[in-house]
């Protein structure tokens, strides 16, 4: 990320910043890995340490299914039935202790403030529009969206009334950014990247609330929820600078890197967090080599489970799969294209096909309801 800033600041940061009436704004930094990681500083009306009342409300994280025989699986994540605004439609379908995994239909905008202060959320959009209301400001959605949320932003998703909004999301235990290899030691995006900060979109307009009174916000932290109730808008922020706020960035952004044969799986890599990574899958032209096979070789990778969400187009090495489909081809097994896939690839010239996929470095677990959601016998489709 790179320095933004929005509203009103001080000349000078740590020094007295006054309102009209001679009170002084209120300061926060909000960094992280202590002071050594990415911050911002943000001037608010109140206060954010004023809380009026503070309620444990249980756990969040999901029941996982006992452990089974190792298979490749596929959900139909069209078959959620679950709705509701964008916290209490959260499906949760896969997980370890790095991150959670899941879909959520939101057709209504939240009634509360939320924050997750366990780690970055990164919310896929697939269908809809509207808007994410931060404390840093607000970013207009719409679909092929990633929206980065980073650990401790209080804001609500607001989708555009009338139209339901399908989210993937992901909730990590750590931060996600780009990937490194991309960056060069200042920070910058460097050439080879598949994007470049001008894809990037910060918050647009902050919106500011000076009003008193109960706000809930909605907490989680340490596996938990918590229920705070601030006695003030959340929504207080005046102005911010810093290194430090929820992003934007659209799939469509994201430019493919091709070549005579078959490029691995990396070139389409988009984010990263602590034990995974996050690839994008975009219409492409195909490998130019006379003799290539555009369809993946089979692969083993042997310690990386790969996750698949299919988002558009037709997905040339499955057979099966649909919109909202999910595939996990766990680590420890070879997996690659249906019986036929790899002849019918040869000589196409370009796919049109969306999907994002998440590697992990540590097993996924299966949420015990995602049982209601699986393709029977997805394992034995390659016969
Ligand atoms: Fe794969």
């Amino acid at each position: 990320m790179y320095y933004r800033q929005l509203g009103m600041i001080p000349h000078k940061r740590h020094t007295m910043f006054k309102k009209e009436d001679g009170s002084l704004f209120r300061e926060q930094v909000m960094g992280t890995r202590g002071f050594s990681g990415t911050q911002s500083i943000l001037y608010h009306h109140h206060m954010p340490t004023e809380v009026v009342k503070a309620e444990f409300a249980g756990s969040y994280l999901p029941e996982y299914e006992e452990q089974q025989t190792l298979k490749h699986r596929h959900f139909f994540t069209n078959k959620v039935m679950r709705e509701g605004n964008a916290l209490t439609a959260r499906e949760y379908l896969l997980g370890n202790h790095d991150l959670l995994i899941g879909t959520a239909n939101v057709t209504e905008a939240m009634n509360s403030y939320y924050r997750n202060g366990d780690g970055d959320e990164l919310l896929f959009i697939h269908h809809g529009s509207g808007k994410l209301e931060t404390m840093f400001g607000t970013i207009s959605y719409r679909p092929g969206d990633y929206l980065v949320i980073p650990i401790g932003t209080i804001y609500r998703v607001v989708p555009t009334p009338g139209i339901p909004t399908k989210l993937l999301f992901v909730e990590a235990f750590s931060q996600i950014t780009t990937p490194k290899r991309y960056r060069n030691e200042y920070g910058q995006l460097l050439e080879h990247s598949p994007f470049c900060e001008r894809d990037i979109r910060g918050p647009e307009d902050l919106l500011t609330y000076e009003e008193k009174g109960e706000f809930e916000v909605v907490t989680r932290s340490r596996g938990a929820i918590h229920s705070h109730i601030l006695g003030h808008h959340p929504f207080d922020v005046v102005g911010w600078d810093g290194y430090l706020y929820p992003w934007a960035f659209n799939i469509e952004d994201f430019e493919p890197i091709t070549g005579r044969i078959h490029q691995p799986p990396p070139v389409h890599q988009n984010f990263e967090g602590n034990n995974f990574v996050v690839c994008s899958f975009v219409p492409r032209l195909y490998d130019y080599h006379p003799e290539s096979i555009p369809a993946p070789y089979y692969h083993s990778n042997v310690n990386s489970d790969e996750l698949l969400y299919y988002v558009k187009g037709n997905f040339m090495s499955r057979k099966g799969i649909q919109e909202g489909s999910i595939t996990l081809h766990p680590s420890g097994i070879p997996h690659g294209p249906h019986p036929g896939k790899i002849e019918a690839s040869i000589g196409k010239k370009e796919t049109l096909e969306l999907a994002v996929m998440i590697d992990t470095f540590h097993p996924l677990k299966v949420v015990k309801q995602a049982n209601e959601l699986e393709a029977a016998d997805y394992m034995f489709s390659w016969i």
